[in-house]
């Protein structure tokens, strides 16, 4: 099965720009549509997660509109959200001016490719991605830099959509990701190839173990894979060893 968003190799990013580029507007109404509002409380998670102490600097990558971002600021976090899409940017920067709530100072917005990071490495204390690394031309390469720009003792979590052990349930979602959401999307949103992108990229995307074992590899402490309806979604979590 082919997408006119998914492409592999070089043309990736391009086409997941594009694809972005055309949903910014209506992406936080789909999500809460086709989570049934529950992509909320998983970010909270992930939110809880970060342990946000006193003086924490949060970098939150594939920021999209920003969800994660202000939580993180919210809890006290000096927090950059970073994103290469200049229209999911724009719709971030309109929440923050809309709500008083989400005007936060200690929060800011930049345009940028989470592959290529442009921080000098251990400059975080807390590093999440959320659906934003099975986006990536190279996932690997992302937690790479997510390494990188992590400060000894920092929190590294991913949260996206997993893959379920269990045969059955995997397919009953994969299923429900290949009929429903991208119905969803083209009642919605006008465009059902979007939210089919979903299912292709969760295809060339390895999920929560491989995620797991990348972390281990580069030495993290206290990797978790916490799976979250049944593996449906995932969070992983690791920590960079106090000593490098
Ligand atoms: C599904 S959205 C997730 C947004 C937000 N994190 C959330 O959880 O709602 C994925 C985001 O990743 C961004 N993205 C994809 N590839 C990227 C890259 N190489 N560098 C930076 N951002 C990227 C897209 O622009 C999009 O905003």
């Amino acid at each position: 099965m082919s997408n006119e968003f998914f492409a592999p190799g070089e043309r990736r990013a391009a086409k997941v720009n594009d694809l972005f580029a055309r949903i910014a507007r209506r992406y936080d109404f789909l999500n809460d549509l086709q989570s049934f509002g529950l992509h909320r409380l998983w970010k909270r998670r992930v939110a809880e997660l970060a342990q946000v102490k006193s003086g924490d600097r949060a970098l939150d990558l594939c920021c999209g509109t920003g969800d994660l971002s202000f939580a993180l600021a919210r809890r006290g976090a000096e927090t950059t959200g970073l994103d290469f899409s200049p229209q999911m940017l724009a719709v971030a920067a309109q929440r923050q001016a809309a709500n008083l709530k989400l005007k936060t100072e200690n929060l800011k917005f930049l345009q940028g490719d989470a592959q290529q990071l442009p921080f000098p490495e251990n400059s975080f204390d807390i590093v999440t991605v959320g659906y934003g690394l099975r986006n990536l031309t190279s996932w690997e390469r992302g937690v790479d830099e997510m390494f990188r720009v992590a400060r000894p003792g920092a929190r590294l979590i991913v949260l996206d959509f997993g893959k379920p052990p269990n045969a059955l349930w995997r397919a009953a979602y994969f299923t429900h990701l290949r009929l429903s959401v991208p119905l969803i999307g083209l009642l919605f949103c006008g465009n059902a190839s979007a939210y089919a992108y979903i299912l292709e990229s969760l295809r060339h995307y390895p999920a929560q173990l491989a995620v797991a074992e990348k972390m281990r590899a580069l030495k993290l402490e206290n990797v978790r894979v916490i799976n979250l309806l049944g593996g449906v979604m995932a969070i992983n979590y690791g920590e960079k060893p106090a000593a490098t």
